[in-house]
């Protein structure tokens, strides 16, 4: 796989949120990137983790989630869920599968998630969540939040350029496991 420069603008700071975790922050400056980002954080996770995805439409979510299917090997395209709630992909390879939600749509929050019937267990799975703010929380005291936002600036110059900012929430995250290399470990 290819591996696209990542802006190492690496920080890191106490979380805000319940005294755990690690925040690193990272410049992402194309959507080949933000695929390698998400290949990156694959590298993290473990079955029964939640990422939940944070951004303005358009942000690079679901990019960012590509990244993270193949990061997991798991089989089939990852493609925004227009006409589903949710897709299960299963690890090519023994690993946990991905299910990737879409939470748009997804009124009621967290029942309605369960209604959906997945036919995957989920702690035995890596779910991702796009618009899961508020509505998916209680599936996990842990999480992985990343929040996906536009650079701001001459808008034809940072049109492509996106400020990522990734926070473990739980004591999953505790001490970052593994966060502070996302963006430190880059060759250039
Ligand atoms: N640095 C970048 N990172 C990610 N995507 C980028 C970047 N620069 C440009 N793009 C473009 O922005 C778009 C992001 O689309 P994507 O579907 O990933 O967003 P999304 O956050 O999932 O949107 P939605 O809320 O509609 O689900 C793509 O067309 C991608 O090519
Ligand atoms: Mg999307």
């Amino acid at each position: 796989m290819e591996e696209v420069p990542l802006e190492a603008q690496r920080s890191q700071a106490p979380a805000a949120e319940s005294g755990h975790g690690t925040q690193t922050r990272i410049t992402v400056d194309s959507p080949q990137a933000m695929q390698q980002l998400g290949r990156r954080i694959a590298g993290l996770l473990r079955p029964g983790d939640l990422v939940l995805l944070t951004g303005e439409l358009g942000a690079g979510k679901t990019t960012l989630t590509r990244g993270l299917g193949e990061g997991l090997g798991v089989r089939g395209a990852v493609t925004s869920p227009t006409f589903v709630i949710a897709r299960v992909h299963p690890s090519l390879t023994g690993g946990p599968a991905l299910v990737h939600v879409d939470a748009y749509r997804l009124g009621g929050g967290l029942e309605e998630m369960e209604d959906l019937d997945l036919d995957v267990s989920l702690p035995e799975s890596v779910v991702v969540v796009e618009w899961g703010d508020g509505k998916v929380e209680e599936l996990s005291d842990d999480r992985l939040h990343v929040v996906i936002a536009r650079a701001v600036g001459h808008e034809e110059v940072l049109d492509d350029v996106r400020e990522v900012s990734v926070h473990g929430v739980g004591a999953r995250w505790n001490a970052g496991a593994g966060l502070d290399a996302l963006a430190g470990a880059v060759s250039r």
